[in-house]
């Protein structure tokens, strides 16, 4: 198969986290026998310096004739005093909305050899596989009006919390699909005791849950999963919400299961398919190179798997890592007392090892 890619490294640490996903990716393409073709472009504070502007015309131009998207990450200090249309974060919210992805999978998956990096006590974090689906394209990012109006001393400031109905059941859908993979539990999360988007939310998914009565669907406010996340992160399966409220309870579920320098996503569900790391550009250890990178390799079985359908191929980059960590490989933001800290080509390293072991055994066995 030809695996045509864009591949924005971004911001911080996102060009090294991303140089370490494409060799995986070469390695894997390489063994199963796929070609891959890479076209490389700016996104963000890079693209700002270079172009002016977060989101280049030949750089979505890319990525909408391409098969799927790998990112970094945007964003920095340097640009936190830019008008919002020409902050980093503008390019990648640009880049979603235009290439229609509004469903965002966000796994949380806590490996056996990483309990003892998790903040919480190991017998809380142990068994915690969670999917959060997001929703990506409405909310509070998008809604209209928006403004900060009046004069100094007396400003006011604006935003809008807005959903359509058929908004809500195209990501309800996806979530219900999602659950039918896995262990057919779905929790919606919303706030539905204070706002009329979380009401029709509520309404709507379940609706939508009628046509999908072997999966068990329960509602929550999103206070209350915020702290069972913490408490009892192992018994969610897939938790399904609105868009700002999905960005922080990922960011939480990262850290339940060790670190977000973990956390892979995928952004589907339009023409083209973006997968980014979860952690931002990190730009205090950019260019330290001890940032993890299994967040971006992690990306890259996820662009595998849901723009390309090749799971084994994505199932033999997930294993990899987790044989891995299981060998007691470590970034920085990972050890525990007592360890020392792989640094990130090392960790990418170890895992293509690991890939061309796995293959190898492969062979042997068929
Ligand atoms: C994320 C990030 C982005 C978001 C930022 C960088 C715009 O935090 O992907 O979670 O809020 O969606
Ligand atoms: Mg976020």
């Amino acid at each position: 198969m030809l695996l045509n890619l864009t591949i924005l490294p971004g911001d911080g640490i996102g060009p090294e986290v991303t140089d370490e996903a494409v060799r995986v990716l070469e390695l894997v393409a390489e063994t199963f026998g796929h070609q891959l073709g890479l076209t490389r472009k700016n996104i963000g504070g890079a693209a700002l310096v270079a172009s002016k502007d977060p989101l280049p015309a030949d750089t979505l131009q890319a990525c909408l004739s391409s098969g799927a998207v790998l990112l970094g990450a945007v964003g920095g200090p340097a640009f936190d005093e830019y008008p919002r249309d020409l902050r980093p974060e503008a390019g990648l919210l640009r880049l979603r909305k235009e290439l229609g992805a509004f469903a965002n999978l966000r796994p949380a998956v806590c490996f056996p050899a990483l309990q003892e990096s998790s903040p919480l006590r190991p017998e809380l974090a142990k068994g915690t596989d969670v999917l959060i689906v997001r929703e990506l394209l409405g909310g509070l990012y998008f809604g209209e009006p928006r403004s900060i109006q009046g004069s100094a001393g007396s400003r006011v400031a604006t935003n809008t919390m807005s959903y359509g109905e058929a908004e809500i059941e195209r990501i309800a859908r996806m979530a219900f699909e999602l659950a039918r993979t896995r262990r057919h539990k779905l929790v919606s999360v919303d706030k539905g005791n204070v706002l009329e988007c979380s009401r029709l939310w509520r309404e709507v998914v379940t609706r939508v849950g009628k046509n999908y009565r072997d999966v068990q669907l329960s509602h929550m406010y999103v206070d209350a999963a915020a702290m069972l996340l913490v408490m009892r992160p192992a018994d969610f399966d897939v938790l399904l919400t609105e868009n700002m409220f999905g960005d922080i309870l990922s960011d939480q579920a990262g850290a339940v299961v060790g670190s977000l320098g973990l956390l892979a996503s995928a952004s589907i569900g339009g023409a083209v398919g973006v997968y980014e790391p979860v952690h931002g550009s990190a730009p205090d250890i950019a260019g330290k190179g001890i940032a993890n990178p299994l967040g971006a390799i992690l990306s890259a079985a996820l662009l595998l798997r849901y723009s390309f359908r090749l799971e084994r191929e994505a199932a033999s980059i997930e294993s990899a890592v987790s044989q891995v960590l299981d060998a007691g490989y470590r970034t920085r933001d990972l050890v525990t007392s007592g360890q020392s800290a792989t640094s990130t080509t090392q960790m990418g390293e170890k895992v293509r090892e690991s890939v061309k072991q796995l293959a190898a055994r492969h062979e042997v066995a068929s």
